[in-house]
Order: structure tokens, then sequence, then C-alpha cells
């Protein structure tokens, strides 16, 4: 029979194997360059995603699109004419389907095969010495990154996929076997967290790529109470509001982790009007003020390494 001295011993020991800590999560601070470095050269093109290397980022951040012929591509919006020369390729292929706001028209990429979209210039919005610059499939993105940093995927927009007949998250899981990412190995020299604000998604990426973390966006502070984080802790392993949420609420952050969750804010830029004296200033005020785990920004190389304020 076990004295009174030695249970509390073994008590405290099973409680520290399994309760998560109110410390817990990552040991050091993660930069998620988001979009690449897209604060200096044009989002989601090769330039932005090396840059992204060459400025230490620890991840790089591809959002995920599909095309027409079911390949992943990398790409923040749903459509085309914002950061690529679509209207100009092909301008009677607008959706007939979707329209943006005052009706104006959009180019749904999930409409152009990887060959059509491989015609699109997406670097000269942003700045003529970026012309020719080519959209790059989820793969051609990893052969850049791979070993080199993180890879932080965002599944965007899965509902629209849903109603097009086209399984989003069944076309990534695919891919990410197929490039073997996460395998153990892999996920040592490069390892990889999905994103998504679709809470359905991040309970199917639980279930069908166990072994990758798997990060819920929101921008409403509904998401943050105790009995909602409460269910997300059981098949996500963080949470990624929006930086305003925190600001507002940063006791947020150590009830997440007392729920063993990350927490991940986005998104900084040092463009942004803010009442910091600078950006790097305020990264530093959310990760080692508010104690938050990790940030997405435009601006790698001004992401503050330790707290130097
Ligand atoms: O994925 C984190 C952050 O990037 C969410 O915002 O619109 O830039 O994808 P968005
Ligand atoms: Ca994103």
């Amino acid at each position: 029979m076990l004295q009174p001295a030695c249970l509390t011993v073994v008590i405290v020991g099973l409680c520290l194997i399994v309760a998560p800590s109110a410390q817990r999560p990552s040991p050091s601070k993660q930069l998620i360059a988001h979009r690449g470095a897209s604060g200096d050269a044009p989002e989601h093109t090769f330039a932005s995603y090396q840059l992204a290397l060459d400025q230490h980022a620890d991840f790089v951040e591809p959002d995920i699109a599909v095309s027409k012929d079911g390949q992943l591509v990398c790409l923040h919006d749903d459509s085309l004419e914002r950061t690529t020369n679509v209207e100009d390729v092909f301008p009677d292929r607008y959706s007939r389907e979707v329209q943006g706001r005052d009706g104006a028209r959009q180019w749904l990429a999930n409409d152009f095969t990887v060959a059509e979209l491989k015609q699109l210039d997406a670097g000269s919005w942003r700045d003529p010495k970026f012309a020719g610059a080519k959209l790059l499939t989820f793969e051609e993105m990893v052969s850049i990154v791979r070993g080199k940093a993180g890879i932080y995927p965002e599944l965007k927009s899965p509902p629209l996929y849903t109603r097009r007949g086209v399984d989003m998250a069944a076309i990534f899981v695919t891919s990410i076997k197929a490039q073997k990412l996460d395998t153990p190995d892999s996920m040592t020299t490069t390892p990889v967290i999905i994103q998504s604000f679709d809470w359905p998604t991040v309970q199917r990426m639980a279930k069908e790529l166990p072994s990758i973390p798997r990060v819920f966006l929101t921008s409403n502070a509904k998401d943050i109470t105790d009995d909602r984080m409460k269910d997300l802790a059981t098949f996500a392993t963080g949470i990624a509001p929006e930086k305003r949420v925190i600001a507002q609420h940063p006791d947020m952050v150590a009830r997440a982790h007392a729920l063993g969750l990350t927490v991940t804010a986005w998104t900084f830029s040092a463009t942004e009007k803010t009442t910091y004296a600078s950006v790097k200033e305020e990264m530093a005020q959310f990760l080692y003020t508010w104690g938050i785990d990790a940030l997405f920004t435009n601006n790698p190389d001004q992401f503050p390494r330790s707290d130097s304020r």
C-alpha cells in the first residue's frame, strides 16, 4: 500500500504528464512569414518565399486554392484579379456565379487549370521589377522551403469548393502524404502546421493527418470563451485569433495555454498605422508581454527574437 507521501508524488507526477501547463506551448517564439515576405515582394511568389527564408522565417505560409484540374495552388484570394493580370490574359473567363463587391467581375482560380494559371503574371501588380513572377503550386512551394523552414498552409474557403463538388481537404491530405510531409523524419526538418478558418476542416485534419498540428483561425471574440476553447482543444493544437481580439482580451493567452492550445496572432505589417512606434515593438508586446507563441508577419526582418524593449 502506498504511503500518503508516495501517493502525493505519484499524483503530482501524473499531473505533470497529462495536464497542460499554463506555461506550455512553444519553447521559443515562432516567426511565420505571411504569404512569404509579402511586405517586400509579391505574395505567394518565389521571390516572396525566398526572401522569407533569407530573413530566417521559422515557417512560411502558403494560402491554398484548388485549380480546375484538381491541383493545389498558392493563392490568398479565391479569385485572381487582385494579384494577377488575368483580366488581360483571359478577359472572358470571369465567373458567372460569383461576383465581388458592387457586382465586380471575379476570375475564380478554380475555373483555371494550372497550365492556364502559369500564363499569368503574379508580380507586376506589386512592382514592375517583379514582372513575370509565376503563381506556384503547393508542391513547388514545398520544394522551395523544404529543409530550410517549416510550412504553415492555410486551407482557404473549403465550403466554396464543397459547393462545386471539390473535396479540397481530401486533395490536401493526399498531397501531404504523397510528399511524405507527415512522416517523423520530415516533421523534424520541415515541420508543418495546418490552419483554417473552417472549424469542420480543422476537425477533419485531426482525424486524417493526426501527426500534424492544426490551428483554428478566428476574428471572432466568441471563439475565445473558455467553453469554446475547451471544445476546440479536443481536436486542435492551437488557436489563431486576429491580433485585435488578443489585444482586447490578453487574458485569453493564459486561458488557451491552460487548455494546451498554442496562441498565434495575425497579421503584423510595417505599413499598418498603429499606436506602436514600430511593428517590431508591436510584435514584442504580443510575444513578450501577452505571451503568445507565434505570429504572422509581412516583415520577417522586423521580428523581435528577444524582448529588447
Ligand atoms: O492565416 C493567418 C492570416 O493570414 C489570416 O488572414 O486573410 O491573410 O489569410 P489572411
Ligand atoms: Ca492566411
